[in-house]
């Protein structure tokens, strides 16, 4: 009996092993696992490169520095305060409020759809269509890539 209880405590602890190995790639953040397309997104919002190569996704303009959106926006995509830039939350939730997105300082901007998102990602504009400020790169993405981007910025708590 003694060992069947060992047996069973070892079965439990290599199953929750495992799920938390699970996690660490798979949904850290959110609620549950993500979607195969989501987990891509999650590579390419943290490296900039493409899950499939590992080449880095072509970008102009910007901070001279290869890494990702994570680099930037911070790894929940909630935006970051440095000494060199100021970044906006950039979870799908937020562009998407219908009050319009909570800027930085507090106050309200404009609404982002899903084509104005990737919109300001490839051309650097804004959802009003005036330019965004300069640390933010201009990425040259597939289609495919910017499919995975949007899954993952959705997964976004
Ligand atoms: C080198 C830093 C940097 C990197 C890397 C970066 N961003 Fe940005 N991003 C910014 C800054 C700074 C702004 C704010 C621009 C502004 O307020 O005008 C911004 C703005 C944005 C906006 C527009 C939000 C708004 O304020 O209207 C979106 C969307 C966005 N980034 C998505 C991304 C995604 C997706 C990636 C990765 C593919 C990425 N960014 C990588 C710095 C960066």
């Amino acid at each position: 009996m003694r060992n069947l209880g060992l047996l069973v405590a070892g079965v439990v602890l290599l199953a929750g092993g495992l799920a938390g190995l699970g996690g660490l790639g798979l949904g850290l953040l959110g609620p549950g696992p993500l979607s195969v397309e989501a987990a891509r997104g999650e590579w390419i919002f943290q490296t900039g490169t493409d899950p499939d190569t590992g080449e880095p996704i072509p970008y102009s303009g910007g901070m001279p520095m290869v890494m990702g959106c994570a680099g930037c926006h911070g790894p929940d995509g909630r935006g970051l305060r440095t000494p060199m830039f100021i970044s906006p939350d950039i979870t799908y939730r937020n562009l998407t409020d219908p009050g319009g997105m909570v800027e930085p300082d507090g106050s309200r901007g404009p609404r982002y759809t899903d084509e104005l998102i990737r919109r300001a990602i490839t051309v650097g504009v804004d959802a009003e269509g005036r330019p965004l400020a300069w640390p933010m790169p201009r990425w040259r993405l597939t289609d495919r890539q910017w499919q995975e981007l949007l899954a993952y910025l959705k997964s976004l708590p």
